[in-house]
């Protein structure tokens, strides 16, 4: 037998060969192109302004517009889809597509089109998926005329273009009875969300519409969207309460409202019938009231966003009947009581725990240290006090914690406690822990993936610790408003990942030392910090766009003002090329601001104010053409104020209490003798200004670092 095995198995690879020879050559005949196909083809691809290639990927698929790169054919060889995303394309979208009487999927997503959706593609009576997401489409949607039949339409995704105009709100929606999706976020639609959606029909599972300019309310007529799946109406100025007829969608998975400025209570009588939710997400709105108990039955719920609200009351002990929740954000209510009357050893997936800005008061509830996956929590802006509990340190996944601005006690044991979560990158410990001793015992180990540390407004007394220097990875580090004594150490050098140190309103003593000058991240000329953006896992920023967990990277900054220390400015500053903020206001530093701080290109902020500074202001300073805020007030400086460049833009009060300083500007003008050197930069004035504008945004886009409020002093 063993021979015959070898020619049977070729036999049979020759047969099936055959097979497939005799598939293709009955296939083909059939599913060629028409001429009048290809002409709507050859049209669309002749009205675009820039083809990205495809004229030519065509042209070498030969005749058959089957054969094309991105057509299928069906059976009968009429063109079913044409699927263009990515493409390139730019220009028009002729309406010539809507020749093609057998589309069924049309997909020209990620493109560059522009113009308008021609109606014959919205209308049509074949296509049934139609993507022009992701586009530069402008112009309104008409709406579709009641004698229209109906339509196939399934899914209509306009999402991520510029469409402007009303949405459209009546007959389009009740000829569109097919419809299953409808993505119409991210443009500028205005009017109000179409009541009629599920009128004479309802398959729709899918509504997006975030990201738009809709008012008006909630209209109750989705309630009779028996299929209704997810709701995202987000970003828009809705207002009014959540109409009780919404709870009738019992199908909803995900209820996505944030942005809005919608109110009432939630009414836990109606949310129970939403027992399908997965995501309810209700932030920033203006709704109040309690959490309703009705929400512990709400079994699959994982992610519960009620923050930037006005909600109040206790939490309800139901809560922890949601035992799939992964998110819970409340920040910015007023909800009170303890967090204890939750047991979260029932919430075993939490990663994420955010109470900011409350009226929490009691402990941090021992059960909240079974969540092992918990990666983010923060607990401040309320009242909570205690020591902090050792079995914080089970929490080995956490890589956020936020307890500042709390009552908490014993730093010394909160630290050793910490250094267990050898995941931390971010600790913010600030206003909390008041008047106590800055741990300086060598005990404190740990914390190698510590990025961020915060111990500001505590009052702590003491040094800055030599533990510190062991924190390997420090990016940023604030100690500021604390009693801290003593010089700045010599090893603040070592650590080599340091950008921000904020050190200021202590009572630091000594010269500045040249090592601090050797920072190595300052003195780099890129102005980009190595700050992984994915560091904060949750915003750390109230800036414009509060999507984003981090709009733009920290500035680099270097801040020492209100401390007691003296001697001169080492010439060695002009090293830290990067600082975009330097600020040594209100010590007792004299002699002459060094004429290397021209050298700092990037700066943003320079402040040198009450000092005991004399000589002249460096006539360069001119040229730091990003310098935006200025201030060398009560010093003892003398000579001609610096002239053009941004310094015309600087007021009397920058340079106040330094009598010996004269400029046009004050009212001790200059003598001939002392004449500002003339500057090339006045002639470019707009140029700079408009660059200087550039950044001044970007650096103040930064906002507040809301735990700490860090950066707000710069806002003032
Ligand atoms: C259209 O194509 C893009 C890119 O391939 C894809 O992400 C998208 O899901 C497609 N749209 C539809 C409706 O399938
Ligand atoms: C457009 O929406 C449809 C339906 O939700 C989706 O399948 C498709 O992926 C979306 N297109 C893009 C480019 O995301
Ligand atoms: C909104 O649309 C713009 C332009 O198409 C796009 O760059 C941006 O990523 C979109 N935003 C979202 C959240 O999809
Ligand atoms: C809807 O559009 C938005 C913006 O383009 C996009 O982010 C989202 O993924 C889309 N949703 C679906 C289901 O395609
Ligand atoms: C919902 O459907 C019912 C029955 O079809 C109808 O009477 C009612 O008017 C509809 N509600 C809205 C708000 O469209
Ligand atoms: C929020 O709702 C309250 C009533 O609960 C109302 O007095 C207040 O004006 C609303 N605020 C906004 C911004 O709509
Ligand atoms: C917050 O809700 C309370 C009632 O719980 C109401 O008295 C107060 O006006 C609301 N505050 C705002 C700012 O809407
Ligand atoms: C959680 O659910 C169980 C069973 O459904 C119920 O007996 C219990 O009262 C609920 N717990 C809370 C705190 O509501
Ligand atoms: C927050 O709630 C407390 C009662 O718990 C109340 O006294 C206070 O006025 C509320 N604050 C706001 C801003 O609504
Ligand atoms: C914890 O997270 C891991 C990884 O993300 C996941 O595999 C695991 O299921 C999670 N545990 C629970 C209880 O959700
Ligand atoms: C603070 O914590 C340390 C270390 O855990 C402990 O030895 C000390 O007794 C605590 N102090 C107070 C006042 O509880
Ligand atoms: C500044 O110097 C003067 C004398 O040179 C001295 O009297 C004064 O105390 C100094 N001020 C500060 C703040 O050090």
């Amino acid at each position: 037998m063993q021979p015959l095995h070898f020619p049977y198995t070729k036999c049979s690879r020759k047969l099936t060969f055959f097979a497939l020879l005799l598939l293709i050559s009955l296939a083909s005949p059939t599913s060629s192109c028409t001429e009048k196909e290809k002409g709507s083809l050859l049209q669309f691809l002749s009205d675009l302004s820039s083809d990205g290639g495809l004229a030519a990927s065509w042209k070498q698929n030969g005749a058959d517009c089957c054969e094309w790169e991105g057509v299928t054919c069906g059976e009968d060889g009429a063109v079913t889809d044409v699927s263009l995303a990515l493409k390139g394309l730019e220009g028009r979208i002729t309406p010539s597509l809507g020749n093609l009487a057998g589309l069924l999927r049309l997909n020209l997503s990620h493109n560059s089109l522009s113009g308008g959706l021609p109606l014959e593609l919205v209308s049509s009576g074949s296509i049934i998926v139609l993507d022009v997401s992701f586009n530069r489409l402008r112009g309104d949607m008409q709406e579709l005329p009641s004698s229209t039949p109906s339509r196939p339409l399934q899914v209509l995704n306009i999402s991520s273009n510029l469409f402007t105009g009303r949405f459209p709100s009546s007959t389009t929606w009740e000829v569109m009875d097919n419809l299953v999706v409808l993505n119409a976020s991210n443009n500028s639609f205005t009017g109000q969300i179409p009541d009629n959606f599920c009128s004479s029909s309802s398959l729709l599972a899918v509504v997006e519409l975030c990201y738009n300019q809709f008012t008006g309310i909630i209209p109750p007529g989705l309630g009779n969207c028996s299929m209704l799946r997810v709701l995202k109406v987000g970003h828009n100025n809705l207002h009014g309460t959540l109409p009780n007829e919404l709870f009738d969608a019992s199908l909803l998975e995900y209820l996505s409202l944030p942005s809005n400025v919608l109110d009432g209570v939630l009414d836990g009588a109606q949310i129970i019938k939403l027992s399908n939710l997965v995501t309810l997400d209700l932030g920033g709105n203006n709704f109040s009231g309690k959490i309703p108990d009705s929400i512990g039955e709400l079994e699959r719920l994982e992610v519960l966003h009620l923050d930037y609200n006005n909600m109040s009351g206790e939490l309800p002990s139901a809560l922890s009947n949601c035992t799939n929740l992964v998110t819970i954000n409340f920040k910015s209510n007023n909800l009170s009581g303890e967090l204890s009357k939750v047991n979260f050893s029932t919430l075993p997936r939490l990663k994420t725990l955010d109470v900011l800005y409350n009226n929490f008061n009691g402990r941090v509830p021992e059960s909240l240290y079974t969540c092992s996956n918990l990666t983010a929590l923060r607990l401040s802006g309320n009242n909570l006090h205690g020591q902090l509990s050792p079995r914080i340190g089970n929490l080995k996944h956490l890589t956020f914690l936020s307890l500042a601005i709390n009552s908490f006690t014993n730093i010394t044991n909160a630290l050793h406690i910490l250094q267990r979560c050898t995941n931390l990158n971010t600790l913010l410990m600030g206003s909390s822990f008041r008047g106590e001793l800055m741990p300086e015992d060598d005990f404190i180990d740990g914390f190698e993936n510590l990025q961020v540390l915060s111990l500001n407004d505590c009052s702590l007394l003491g040094k800055i610790p030599l533990w510190i220097s062991k924190l390997a990875k420090l990016e940023m580090l604030i100690l500021s408003e604390n009693q801290l004594t003593g010089s700045i150490p010599a090893w603040i050098e070592d650590l080599k990942h340091l950008f921000y140190l904020d050190i200021s309103n202590n009572s630091l003593t000594g010269e500045i030392p040249t090592n601090l000058l050797d920072m190595q991240m300052l003195q780099s000329e890129k102005t980009t910090t190595s700050l992984d953006p994915r560091v904060f896992e949750l915003p750390v920023y109230k800036g414009p766009s509060l999507q984003y967990r981090i709009p733009i990277a920290f500035a680099k900054v270097l801040d020492l003002s209100n401390n007691k220390l003296t001697g001169e400015i080492p010439p060695e500053i002009g090293q830290l090329k990067s600082l975009l903020s330097l600020n040594l206001s209100f010590n007792a530093l004299r002699g002459q601001i060094p004429i290397s701080v021209c050298n700092l290109r990037n700066l943003q902020i320079l402040d040198f104010s009450n000092n005991n500074l004399t000589g002249a202001i460096p006539a360069a300073l001119n040229s730091l053409y990003f310098l935006s805020a200025f201030n060398v007030s009560n010093n003892d400086l003398g000579g001609p104020i610096p002239f053009g460049g941004q310094f015309n833009t600087f007021q009397n009060s920058c340079f106040d209490g330094n009598p010996k300083l004269c400029g046009s500007i004050l009212t001790h003008k200059c003598g001939p003798a002392s004449t500002p050197p003339p500057t090339t930069m006045a002639t470019k004035q707009t140029d700079y200004k408009a660059a200087f504008a550039i950044a001044f945004s970007a650096f103040f886009g930064v906002g507040v670092l809301y735990d700490q409020l860090v950066l707000s002093r710069f806002l003032r």
